[in-house]
């Protein structure tokens, strides 16, 4: 299947529920989507469109072949493991505040930068 393969760390979350949901209802090419949470939630069901998927933990993930990961699992678990993804080859989209303003993250500004899935092919 083409696609990204899609990982969402917070995904028992409010926050992280919601962006399933999108990727779902925007129906984003997607080949995997992973939801990722702590310890305590391996094996929870989350929803993304019509199917449901069994939550993986964080601690325990091996991101060498995911393409983007969507964080949102609050800024102290941002601080600690965007980097550390980030060094394993996947694009990490952090959505709390951790990075704001430092001169090395770029800001996404969905209103601004163009992010529909055939720019992201392009950038990818
Ligand atoms: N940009 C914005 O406008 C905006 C707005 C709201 C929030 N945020 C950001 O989004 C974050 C999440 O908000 P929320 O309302 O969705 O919070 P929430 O409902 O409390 O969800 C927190 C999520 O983080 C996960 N998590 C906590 N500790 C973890 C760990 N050690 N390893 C892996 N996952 C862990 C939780 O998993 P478990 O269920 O397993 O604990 C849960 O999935 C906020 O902290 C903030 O940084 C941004």
């Amino acid at each position: 299947m083409s696609g990204f393969k899609v990982a969402i760390v917070g995904a028992t979350g409010n926050v992280g529920r919601e962006m399933l949901a999108i990727l779902a209802e925007r129906r984003f090419p997607v080949s995997e989507v992973v939801a990722l949470a702590s310890t305590h939630s391996i094996g929870r069901e989350v929803s993304f469109g019509d199917r449901t998927l069994k939550c993986k933990a964080l601690d325990h993930f091996d991101f060498a072949d995911t393409d983007i990961c969507l964080m949102s699992a609050g800024g102290a678990i941002s601080k600690e493991w965007s980097p550390r993804i980030a060094a394993q080859g996947c694009l990490v989209i952090d959505n709390s505040s951790t990075w704001r303003m430092d001169p090395d993250v770029p800001l996404i500004v969905p209103e601004v930068n163009d992010l529909t899935p055939r720019a992201c092919r392009v950038a990818a």
